[in-house]
């Protein structure tokens, strides 16, 4: 196949290119641009006609065949994964760049090479804003410590805010949990979190910080699905001047944990490559910066989370089994809310006095609808749901209690709220036994709709056996794909 053809003749699959977001650049197997898309232009300030029919050396003189990751691919054969990399532009910018380039094959023989790339100076300036802050932060809470001045054995510093008092809930699942976690506290094992958004997980990690012997050194937690992968890298274990064009000597955040804690928030996110390097760093607790050959020790305490089930991010290779073994020395689950339904209404009367204090406001407590409402609800956001839904109601309410009206729509619509057809709206063509098996297909219909057709959430919630649902299913006549069998 004749590359040169292909793109010179398809004229959609170039728009198509030319409106994505990232910068295209195709070269043939000679090492000729034969596609240069517009964005890629305006990262390299320069003119498409500039580089389309050139041979890749003569457009960017500063290059080799070892440096340009094109060729380099056209020779391996090879896909180059996540680099970064700082370069001055045309225009006399300097452009960071996160780039993968792949070999494109037609008929299992090599084509050409196409290389794909991101512009992400702005978000490395703002990353490395955030931890020149972040260090900044940290140096000021040492200087004050060091002083002597408001830190006490069981007051939270440098981050983390929360402590077991402040994990709510009299379910026997949370205080087996809370003691867990005040024992595992102790140590310094690293720790895998898991459990649905919204459930706490934050909270848990951090009242595990309070409790322990480094509560008074830092904590810190990093959400691995926020940078790009190869920023990450740097943010983590920090870079020396040099170690690529426009780096500078800037601690990571591993230097700045030092004596404390470490969250990596979303573990599953984080780049497989990296997660090699994290584990390194667990086995040897020693790591280097980027571009530097001088080992550094730290003391820091790491600890993971996910709110997909571990297991099935190492299914799907999200999460590197040797990593897996080394974080889940201790591994903690968070109950969603739905599991713990004893523990609805202390949450919601916990956030009640909480916004009662904020909003100077003297709310005294729910209607019992509003019980029935919240005590039938799935919370598929837990008890991040539960909470915005109270101080959506405590903005609105008149008067001492809160009524249903004062909800957001999604929590009484959900339950088919005040809106559930009455039984007289049920036809009776059939009699009572028929009204009867309609209004039970409906009712169970629209639970397995609010649990995302789970069997097993769906039986929980309508408080019969997951076998009883089962058989009432093939009874009524309801089958088929949606149904999931498996917890979410
Ligand atoms: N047991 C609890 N008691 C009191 N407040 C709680 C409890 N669990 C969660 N919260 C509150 O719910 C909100 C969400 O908690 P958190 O951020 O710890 O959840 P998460 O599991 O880390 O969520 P995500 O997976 O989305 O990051 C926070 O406002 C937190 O204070
Ligand atoms: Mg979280």
């Amino acid at each position: 196949m004749n590359l040169k053809a292909l793109v010179k003749e398809n004229a959609t699959l170039k728009s198509v290119l030319n409106h994505a977001d990232v910068a295209v650049h195709i070269v043939d197997t000679d090492g000729i641009t034969r596609f240069y898309s517009k964005v890629a232009a305006e990262m390299d300030g320069m003119e498409p006609e500039e580089v389309v029919g050139k041979h890749i050396l003569e457009v960017y003189p500063s290059l080799t065949i070892e440096s340009s990751s094109l060729l380099k691919v056209l020779e391996t054969k090879k896909a180059v994964l996540n680099h970064q990399q700082t370069v001055i532009n045309h225009k006399g910018r300097a452009v960071t760049m996160s780039y993968s380039t792949y070999p494109l094959f037609y008929n299992n023989e090599i084509v050409g090479a196409c290389d794909i790339s991101r512009d992400i100076t702005r978000i490395k300036e703002l990353s490395e804003r955030l931890l020149d802050l972040q260090a900044e932060l940290l140096g000021k809470r040492n200087s004050a410590a060091r002083k002597g001045a408001a830190i006490q054995d069981s007051v939270p510093v440098a981050g983390a805010r929360y402590t077991f008092n402040d994990l709510i809930g009299r379910d026997q699942k949370m205080i087996d949990l809370k003691v867990l976690g005040q024992r595992v506290a102790r140590s310094g094992s690293p720790i895998l979190v898991y459990g649905e958004t919204g459930t706490g997980k934050e909270l848990l990690v951090q009242a595990i910080h309070n409790a322990g012997p480094n509560r008074q050194g830092p904590f810190i937690a990093q959400n691995c699905a926020a940078l790009p992968a190869t920023l990450l890298e740097s943010i983590l274990f920090g870079t020396v001047r040099g170690s690529f064009t426009g780096a500078e000597d800037r601690q990571g955040l591993f230097e700045m944990a030092d004596g404390g804690m470490l969250l990596f928030d979303e573990i599953n996110s984080m780049p497989v490559e990296l997660q090699g390097k994290l584990l390194r760093v667990l086995q040897e607790g020693a790591f280097r910066r980027v571009g530097d050959h001088r080992l550094r020790k730290v003391n820091v305490r790491v600890v993971a989370s996910t709110n997909v089930d571990p297991l099935a991010a190492v299914k799907q290779q999200l999460l590197r089994l040797d990593l897996f073994y080394r974080l889940n020395v201790i591994s903690l689950r968070v109950p969603p809310l739905r599991e713990r339904p004893g523990d609805i209404m202390v949450l919601a009367e916990h956030f009640i006095d909480e916004y009662n204090r904020l909003f100077g406001m003297q709310v005294r407590g729910f209607s019992e609808k509003v019980k029935y409402l919240f005590e039938n609800h799935c919370w598929p956001g837990n008890v991040r749901e539960l909470r915005n839904c109270i101080e959506h109601a405590m903005n609105i309410v008149d008067g001492p209690v809160i009524e249903e009206r004062f909800l957001p729509a999604h929590v009484t619509q959900a339950q088919g709220g005040g809106s559930r057809p009455a039984a007289t709206a049920v036809s009776l063509s059939k009699g009572l036994p028929g009204a009867i098996k309609q209004l039970e297909k409906e009712v169970i219909m629209e639970t397995l709709e609010q649990c995302s057709w789970n069997i097993s959430r769906a039986a929980r919630r309508l408080k019969v056996p997951r076998q009883t649902l089962q058989y009432k299913l093939r009874i009524l006549g309801v089958a088929g794909g949606a149904l999931r069998e498996a917890p979410l």
